[in-house]
């Protein structure tokens, strides 16, 4: 995949960074993690069924092939959880614990066509959204994933793809990326709460940013009755890394103080069971947003915080 990675990315005007991207993903998987032999094994396991062809049939990243689920389901329970998705692959339903599709849905009318673009999906996790942001024609489409079983389910399922989009998952945080100003999109998902400082997370997007760019940020956040912002001091949700939750005014003043302009809020959404909820692919800590809310206030978490809902914002450099 690296290699597929590098001789398209030096096709792109990402040129300048693309032997550093290869250099540091190679270091990253060769890290000591007792998994990856099982990891590796799925996927050469899935390599060999036949591939097929990709398409979006909301809300799956569908892959059109023969494949008979009980052919493939063992090897990609063993790159369980699988909490972004959902996937079909043949007659399998590959049932994440997310419904990213409603996220997308929310946003895609929204952002600046991709066609053409370079773009930088920052915590990507298994690529879900990166794939459809090259099969919204990117030029190239780069997610930026630190865990590493999240690239390894993104390699299983481009495993099964015919003609894979262009779309790639490195095994990176975005402190590692160069910071040139080269990306034309850049999407910061569900990622800033889990950064202790947050202007340092926004001022790194920007950085990677061209002039004009543009960014598509979403995130938790609480509503102003409840102040300007929650400094977490234990968990969230059963989240222990979660960090600070701003009102949408705090974050507006966040992304200003950034250097950021025409900053828009397109939507703010409470997180409901429908979209997150525990399905046969997460494994078995089998617990999901449900089991995180007050059992008799939904509007509470089980720490007595405010309910998890989420922002997206969009602004340009
Ligand atoms: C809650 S998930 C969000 C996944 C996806 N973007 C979405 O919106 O559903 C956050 C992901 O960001 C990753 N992450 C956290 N800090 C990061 C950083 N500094 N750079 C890149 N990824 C990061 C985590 O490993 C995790 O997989």
């Amino acid at each position: 995949m690296l290699k597929d990675f590098e001789k398209h990315c030096q096709s792109t005007h990402l040129s300048s960074i693309c032997t550093k991207l290869v250099d540091l993903s190679t270091l990253a998987f060769s890290v000591n993690n007792g998994n990856i032999p099982k990891w590796e094994s799925a996927i050469i396991d899935i390599e060999r069924n036949k591939p097929g062809t990709v398409s979006f049939k909301h809300p799956y990243i569908s892959i059109d092939t023969n494949i008979k689920s009980d052919e493939v389901t063992q090897s990609l329970k063993k790159l369980m959880p699988w909490r972004k998705g959902p996937y079909q692959i043949g007659d399998l339903n590959l049932d994440s614990e997310w419904r990213g599709d409603m996220k997308w849905d929310r946003l895609k009318d929204s952002i600046k066509p991709l066609q053409g673009k370079t773009v930088l999906d920052v915590g990507s996790g298994n690529g879900y959204f990166t794939y459809l942001m090259a099969m919204q024609g990117a030029e190239i489409a780069i997610g930026v994933e630190p865990f590493l079983l999240f690239n390894y389910q993104f390699q299983a399922i481009r495993t099964l793809i015919s003609n894979p989009p262009n779309a790639y998952v490195l095994p990176l945080k975005l402190e590692k990326v160069p910071q040139e100003s080269l990306f034309d999109t850049v999407f910061s998902m569900g990622v800033l709460y889990h950064q202790k400082d947050h202007m340092l997370h926004l001022q790194q997007l920007k950085d990677v940013m061209q002039d004009g760019g543009e960014l598509i940020l979403e995130t938790l956040i609480i509503n102003q009755k409840h102040g300007d912002q929650i400094i977490l001091e234990d968990r969230y949700a059963r989240m222990r890394n979660v960090w600070c939750l701003p009102s949408t005014d705090t974050l507006h003043l966040w992304l200003e103080q950034a250097g950021f302009k025409n900053i828009k809020l397109i939507d703010v959404t409470k997180t409901t069971p429908e979209e997150q909820r525990a399905t046969h692919w997460i494994g078995d800590n089998t617990q999901s947003i449900k089991d995180f809310l007050d059992p008799n206030d939904e509007n509470l978490t089980i720490e007595g915080l405010p309910a998890p809902k989420r922002a997206i914002f969009i602004c340009q450099k």
